[in-house]
């Protein structure tokens, strides 16, 4: 359902000391306005970490990346019931650090949102074009393409999950899309969610997303909130994006 929500995606930073000071330091300056759903996506081993400190509170957590099966033989993987016995609410599906680095296909993503709705988790799935993609003019036909996948799967679930809308180019480089370029590529996004019905889910997007400029971002029509990666490192810039 569609809602303002405002997701930290740690990555692969922190530490049990660094980790709990950041817990803390949400939990003392979260005023939590009911308007809005914040949540924090921590690497695996901390999980337990983040259930212990947010258990209770008004912030939710999540994971990073859930396997597509459900057990197995399959070596350094997690699934989704074990992310949700731990009470994760959301997972990361289809990052573009996951489909970069990582060689994860169109395919692979809809499947591990499949897994991630199976388990009872909510994904988050992660689209968004490269720099060359963006020049050549093939922003659409790469976002829809990437959307097109995990809704060709999931049908009528497409309404559980949320979308992102991450550009690559935008991510860890300071280079923001400016408020009109993101709701540009939300909008195309919105009206190709109808066909599964999903118009009304919440689109976040992504990409040096700071307490400077997400007001703006957020005041766009079709942008629900935000997907934040170095600044929700940092309480004070977190919490400012949170409530902006
Ligand atoms: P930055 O906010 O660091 O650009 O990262 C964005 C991101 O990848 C969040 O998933």
């Amino acid at each position: 359902m569609r809602g303002k929500l405002i997701v930290g995606n740690w990555k692969m930073h922190g530490g049990l000391a660094a980790n709990s000071a950041l817990l803390v330091a949400l939990l003392a300056g979260w005023k939590s306005p009911a308007d809005r759903t914040v949540a924090v996506c921590v690497p695996f081993p901390y999980i337990g970490q983040a259930r212990d400190a947010l258990a209770g509170s008004a912030i939710a957590w999540g994971a990073q990346d859930v396997s597509a099966h459900v057990s197995g033989a399959f070596t350094g993987e997690v699934s989704a019931g074990m992310l949700a016995e731990f009470g994760c609410r959301y997972v990361l599906v289809g990052h573009s650090e996951r489909r970069q680095l990582h060689g994860e296909t169109d395919a692979v993503v809809a499947a591990k949102a499949a897994a991630a709705l199976d388990g009872g988790l909510t994904p988050v799935v992660c689209v968004g074009e490269t720099l060359a993609e963006r020049n050549a003019g093939h922003t659409p036909a790469v976002v829809w393409r990437q959307l097109d996948a995990v809704m060709s799967v999931l049908g009528g679930r497409m309404t559980l999950t949320v979308l992102a809308y991450e550009p690559v180019w935008a991510i860890g480089t300071g280079v923001t899309a400016t408020p009109p370029e993101a709701q540009a590529v939300h909008a195309l996004l919105r009206a190709r969610l109808a066909a599964a019905g999903a118009q009304g889910i919440s689109v976040l997007y992504g990409g040096s997303v700071k307490a400077a400029n997400a007001a703006e971002l957020f005041a766009m029509p079709d942008i629900d909130g935000g997907l934040v990666g170095g600044a929700s490192l940092d309480a004070n810039e977190f919490l400012a994006i949170a409530a902006a």
